[in-house]
């Protein structure tokens, strides 16, 4: 059975008196992965963060699994809700394990269990847990630490997951190994709703179930990549599609 887990009504979002988000409205069901394409200053990050409460709508509603966040308890929304920003952000002086255990020690999980979900969270980024629990973070590749704010967002097993554009400082080959493993990460995590901002037109193909187009605080579709690239709904979408024309040949295996 379908359900909704996020919803936005008539949401608008003003900075002062910059209207940044007019009048959106959409649904996404559990278990959808949902990629968001759109340029600079469109109001991508915006609209994330107001999934999690990190920034409240000036008019209209969010709501997330069916609750209207005006009155939810952000923090414990927080809790349920994994988040991986490009600049990941682990910390420093502590070990991978620890900044994988950040949240769970907050929630006071005895020891063992925590240890049990470090290591079973490494397994499932493809990192050996004993070669890499104990390292530093200073000590990982860009695109292992990746991995790390991925297993860490995951260190709860929230139901949702949020992607700020978490691989747009790695190089290519990093990047294509680590949209496989997200993708694979998704489909083995069965029900897990993913809502994956980036730049990357290839990417939000590959990736999404659904690719939301933002322009100007709008969206300007909300399709599969294939009703995407074989329906262009305005000109700003065929445009940007132009962009990538040249990656025809992938587009005929999309769904
Ligand atoms: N806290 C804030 N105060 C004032 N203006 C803001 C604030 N946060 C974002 N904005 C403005 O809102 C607009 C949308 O920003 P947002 O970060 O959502 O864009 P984006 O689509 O994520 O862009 P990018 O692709 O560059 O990350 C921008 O014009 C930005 O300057
Ligand atoms: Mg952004």
């Amino acid at each position: 059975m379908t359900k909704e887990i996020i919803k936005f009504e008539h949401v608008n979002k003003k900075f002062g008196r910059n209207e940044i988000i007019s009048d959106l409205s959409f649904t996404i069901n559990q278990g959808e992965f949902v990629t968001v394409l759109g340029a600079s200053g469109s109001g991508k990050t915006t609209t994330l963060k107001m999934i999690n409460g990190l920034e409240m709508p000036t008019g209209g509603k969010v709501i997330v699994n069916g609750e209207d966040l005006s009155a939810a308890d952000l923090v414990d929304l927080r809790r349920h809700i994994g988040y991986v920003v490009q600049s990941i952000g682990l910390f420093p002086h502590m070990t991978v394990a620890q900044n994988i255990a950040v949240t769970p020690k907050l929630l006071k999980w005895d020891q063992a269990r925590i240890a049990d979900t470090v290591d079973h969270l490494l397994e499932l980024v493809n990192l050996k847990p004993n070669e890499y629990k104990k390292r530093y973070p200073n000590q990982l590749s860009g695109g292992q630490q990746q991995r790390i704010g991925v297993a860490r967002a995951l260190s709860t097993n929230p139901p949702i997951m949020l992607f700020d554009e978490p691989f747009s400082a790695l190089d290519a080959i990093i990047k294509q190994d680590l949209q496989q493993e997200i993708k694979n990460l998704h489909q083995k995590l069965a029900n897990k709703t993913f809502f994956f901002v980036t730049h990357d037109i290839n990417e939000a193909l590959f990736l999404g179930d659904r690719v939301m187009v933002m322009n100007q605080g709008k969206i300007e579709q909300f399709a599969s990549p294939r009703e995407l690239v074989s329906k262009p709904a305005s000109s700003y979408v065929a445009r940007l599609l132009g962009t990538v024309e040249q990656n025809k040949d992938l587009w005929e295996q999309l769904k």
